[in-house]
Order: structure tokens, then sequence, then C-alpha cells
């Protein structure tokens, strides 16, 4: 889409990145620090700082107990971890139970590994995880659980009930769970953030993978981190080690810096919500319908009301004729299913916000 939007000269509300710009002091502490020189390869697991000043945030945060030694690997970014994390415990046969609309990269990941990708979808439209279902696909070749919280696509978050029963359905088996958190920050309406580093008993069976993209406007640094217990995280590394072996060095001393200014991701909630809102309110001159956004940099909006063409084609249409790029939701299922939905990225300036609504007031 974003191709496609490119050539239409279209606003691109597709791809998940921010076209505002990113804190002028922390490119400012890149610049520092590749001034002072450290330029080389920094430890395996990440910057020794980078990996204290996290666990810091993270054992205040989430009331965790994490080991900056032994718990912490810095990561090219979240993809990677995930990958990483998939890579590190599956064999070939074994099972990933994975909930669709899922994130693109989950079940190639499953794939490449040899494994066996079992989607369950989500309910529409409130993308809740039907749990009763979840249990009926739980075999002795389940290997691991994904999930992803707040959610990409949808914006839905985990509450505590979820908690229950992923609890339930772990409990005295040996199913790894992978927790995609990339948007651990971006949460609205006064929800809390469920991180499985939360519960000692989950968080004892997880990988839980972050992005320093999502929470600092800098998704193109590419640079992330992983986070469990020290006898899973061994393993991470052995595959780590040889794949990447460590990552750019002068942005970890930037982000062990930055990282003290706890404001700069305790507010992040609240300044993407007000973009969520103004887009929102914005929307409500044209025919789409908005679906709940708890989380994430996305909103749902249905099309029911304009048409009922497949999601692809309006999709396509929109980004043409409008000169507006979204992202079907059936791009987010294996087997494609068309709700008439289609995903907005409102991490976006006003005036880029303001400017897609108005061409699609023009038509719709
Ligand atoms: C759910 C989810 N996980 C992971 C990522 C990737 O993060 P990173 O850019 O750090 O690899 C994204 C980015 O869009 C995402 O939406």
């Amino acid at each position: 889409m974003s191709s496609l939007a490119a050539k239409h000269n279209a606003v691109n509300l597709g791809q998940g990145f921010p076209d505002f710009s990113m804190n002028k002091k922390l490119i400012s502490l890149l610049n520092t620090a590749m001034l002072q020189g450290h330029n080389q390869y920094v430890h395996m697991c990440g910057l020794p700082a980078l990996r204290e000043a996290l666990a810091e945030k993270c054992n205040t945060l989430y009331t965790s107990a994490i080991n900056p030694e032994t718990d912490i690997t810095i990561t090219p970014g979240g993809t990677y971890a995930i990958y990483t994390a998939f890579t590190t415990i599956l064999q070939p046969g074994d099972e990933v139970i994975l909930f669709e609309p899922a994130y693109d990269s989950y079940i190639p990941n499953i794939e490449i590994n040899c494994a066996i990708a079992v989607p369950v979808s989500l309910s529409y439209p409130d993308y809740k995880i039907n749990w009763e279902e979840v249990k009926t696909k739980v075999t002795a070749k389940t290997r691991a659980i994904i999930i992803n919280t707040p959610h990409n696509p949808t914006g839905s978050v985990l509450d505590e009930n979820d908690i229950v029963h992923l609890r339930s359905i772990v409990k005295d088996t040996g199913i790894i769970i992978i927790s995609d958190e990339v948007y651990e920050h971006l949460i609205f309406d006064d929800k809390t953030h469920l991180s499985m580093l939360r519960y000692p008993d989950l968080a004892a069976r997880s990988f839980v993978c972050f992005s320093f993209g999502k929470v600092y406007h800098c998704t193109g640094w590419k640079l992330g981190y992983c986070i469990a217990p020290e006898a899973l995280m061994k393993e991470f590394r052995k595959v780590h080690q040889f794949n990447c072996f460590t990552c750019n060095s002068p942005a970890q001393y930037a982000l062990a810096e930055f990282l003290k200014d706890k404001d700069q991701y305790m507010q992040l909630g609240k300044f993407l919500q007000q973009k969520r809102d103004h887009f929102y309110n914005c929307m409500k001159q044209t025919k789409f319908v908005a679906l709940p956004s708890y989380g994430s940099y996305f909103q749902l909006y249905s099309y029911k009301k304009i048409s009922d063409e497949p999601e692809n084609d309006f999709a396509v249409r929109l980004t043409q004729q409008a000169g507006v790029a979204t992202i079907p939701v059936s791009a987010f299922y294996k087997i494609p299913v068309d709700n008439k939905v289609l995903r907005f990225c409102f991490a976006k300036k006003e005036s880029t916000l303001e400017e897609a609504v108005n061409r699609l007031a023009r038509l719709y």
C-alpha cells in the first residue's frame, strides 16, 4: 500500500510510522555518543548501562524482578526479538497458537522454523479472544502462544479476564508465551498495560518483546529488546550471537541516558490518545464508522455504509481515487476474513490527519 500511496501521491495512513519529528534531545544524545567515540561493538547482549536502565524501568512499572545481566538482550527491533524467540524454541512440527488479525511477521517466523501456525480468529467487532476456542486448539504439540497487547491492527488490549484464561490454559504445560508488547505505552482511556512481566508465573514462561522505535518515534532506528527468565534468555542469546551478534552502539548510549526522563514514555499514551481523538472527531464528517481503539498507532473504521466491495479492492480504490492509503484488515489473516474494515494509522501530524479526512469527506 505504501508503494501505491507513493504512486498516487496519497496521504499514507497505511504504514505504522509517525510523520512528526522524534525528540531533538535524543538526536543530540546520539550525536554526542558518536562524537565521544562510542562507535565500536558493544557487549553481545547490549550495553550494560542500557540494560540496567531497562531493568529499573520495568521493575518499577511492572513490579517485576528482572536481572539486567541475565534477563535482557538488546535486539535490532521488536520483530527480530520475536523471530529470535521463535527460532530459540521451535522444532519442526511444533504448533504455535496465534490470534488473527495478526502482525504480519508471526506466521512467516513460525513457518521458516518448520513449525505450524494455528490461527484463532478474534471476535468481530470487539476483537476479543475466544478462550473456549483456544482450549480446543491446544494439543500435545503446542509449543507456544503468541499474544500482542495493545494489538496491531485492531487497537484491542488484554484485560484481567484474559490473563485468568491464559493462566489456566498454560498451567501445568510446557507452553511458552511470546508476548509482543511493542505498544506498551501507547494505551488509552486510563487502561492499564497488562505486561506478562506483572505476573511471575506467566513471566517465568515468557519472551516479552519491546521496540524503542515505537516508544521514541524512531522506527527507522530499528532497536528493541527481549526480556525472558535466565534459562530461556541463555538459549535466545545462542541464536542472537550468530545472527546479529550486537546492535548499534551509539544509539544504545543515547537511549541509556534518555530513559532517565520518565515523562517521555509515561506521557506517550496521552499524546497518542489526543491524535486518535482528533482523527475520530474529523472522521465524523464521513460515512466511515469507527471501531474502538484502546491502544497502538491504529484505529479500524468500517466502510459498510459506503460500499460492499472486498476490503482489498476498496483500499486500492481509496488510494487511487480519494488519495488516502490504508491497510485492509483482511491482509492480517492467513485466510482473509472480510468484515469491510480498514486500518488507519493516526500517529501523524494533525495537518496530515486533516488532509486525509478532507480528501475522504469529498467523496464519502
Ligand atoms: C505488533 C508489532 N510488533 C512488532 C513490530 C515491530 O517493531 P520493530 O520496528 O521494532 O521491529 C510492529 C511494528 O509495526 C508491530 O506493529
